[in-house]
């Protein structure tokens, strides 16, 4: 299916160039390479990409604009347990720290507050997330102590665990059925390779149906060997149970965060209940006053999360790929598939009614799109940087210097 996939590409690629290559080519747009490339659609090619922005093609030239601090001979085949950071947004922690150094007093007690809440407001948007439901916090494993720590479980009631749970997680879920009297873990089995997640939905729904004192389930949503779980089936699962879900996931492997950076999400419900599972200053606040000031703590991975997030739609993350698509169909009538598997790519599904001008259209659209695309960026730079001057100014807390 794949390598049928892929021929169709190659063949649509090869059509589309031969079909429009004199007027991209007058346009700007270099399609000779796209020609040349075809085959490496998949693998390496910064032109289907780079069709829309300019950010460098994956592998050895993204390393060496972005990740080119190992060790020299090192290979680094491990992003999945912690993962490098982007020099971009290295960069910026570079920045925060000196800021913070030139003025610790003022930046632990002040600025770095300011700074934290507009890393939250981005990464809600980015996430798609009410700004008050979502916090930062250090990792998972303290995200999911929290909430642990802020639920109880009645004797009789129970925990739901699997194979892969992340050992710092199986080990809280543990902890909490050693300080509630009565409780038990289960421990759903789970064996790799899993061929479905309909196998995965099956196994869940058993469990839950055979143990109706289940009152919370830990899922990953990336398990360690590589399995993504079908979350949405899953909560959707334990809710008809009346079980809760406690969802395991990162933002410094996936989203280019620095270590020390992962969100905690949590439903407007509970946010009665919950509680840091460090007592810190604002012990008794309520929801999420009681997170803030967690004793002095490196709060620049939170800081840094917008540049984060700006990386990861400069070379064209999962939400590029769909807003282009809609803007395709919103903005030319075009309607194609986007996708971003690794790399951004169109799909044109070519059929008896599709003609030779319609596949020229899309080529036009795109070279207008990138135009705009590049308008846009420089549109997006000028206002961060005015907001940036703006909110800087009125804060009258950070030295010009910072800013670029
Ligand atoms: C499933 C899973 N959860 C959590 C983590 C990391 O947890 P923490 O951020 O607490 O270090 C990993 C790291 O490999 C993981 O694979």
């Amino acid at each position: 299916m794949a390598t049928l996939t892929l021929n169709i590409l190659v063949c649509l690629l090869l059509l589309i160039v031969d079909a429009a290559q004199s007027s991209a080519l007058r346009k700007g747009v270099n399609v000779e390479i796209i020609e040349a490339k075809t085959l490496d659609i998949y693998s390496n090619s910064k032109e289907a990409r780079n069709i829309l922005d300019d950010a460098p093609a994956f592998g050895e030239e993204m390393r060496l604009a972005q990740f080119n601090r190992f060790e020299i001979n090192y290979t680094f085949l491990n992003h999945g347990s912690f993962g490098a950071v982007p020099n971009q947004v290295r960069q910026k922690q570079n920045e925060m720290m000196d800021l913070r150094e030139r003025n610790p007093n003022q930046f632990i007690n002040a600025t770095q507050y300011d700074l934290i809440d507009v890393a939250r407001r981005a990464l809600a948007t980015f996430l798609g997330s009410a700004y008050a439901n979502l916090i930062l916090v250090e990792n998972v494993t303290k995200g999911v102590s929290n909430i642990l720590r802020s639920l109880t479980l009645a004797p009789g009631e129970a925990i739901l665990i699997n194979t892969f749970t992340y050992s710092s997680m199986k080990n809280a879920a543990k902890a909490m059925v050693d300080r509630s009297e009565g409780t038990e873990l289960f421990i759903l089995e789970l064996e790799f390779p899993i061929n479905s997640p309909n196998d995965v939905i099956m196994l869940y729904t058993e469990m839950l149906t055979e143990h109706p004192n289940i009152r919370i389930a830990i899922i990953d949503h990336i398990a360690v060997p590589g399995v993504m779980f079908p979350l949405r089936e899953l909560i959707d699962l334990c809710k008809s149970h009346d079980v809760l879900t406690v969802i395991d996931g990162s933002l410094y492997k996936w989203l280019f965060g620095p270590p020390g950076s992962s969100f905690q999400w949590s439903a407007e419900r509970h946010h009665s209940i919950v509680q840091p599972a460090v007592t810190s200053f604002y012990y008794g606040d309520p929801y999420p006053a009681n997170f803030e000031r967690q004793g002095t703590r490196d709060a620049i991975p939170f800081i840094v999360m917008p540049s984060a997030i700006e990386f990861f739609h400069w070379f064209g993350g999962l939400v590029s790929a769909r807003e282009i698509q809609n803007i395709l169909f919103d903005d030319y009538l075009i309607q194609a598939k986007v996708e971003f598997r690794h790399k951004m790519y169109i799909r044109i599904s070519l059929m008896v009614y599709v003609t030779i001008d319609d596949c020229k259209e899309l080529v036009d659209a795109i070279v207008d799109l990138k135009a705009r695309q590049m308008e846009h960026n420089q549109l997006l730079l000028i206002q961060r940087l005015q907001s940036d001057q703006s909110e800087i100014s009125a804060m009258n807390k950070i030295p010009d210097q910072i800013i670029k």
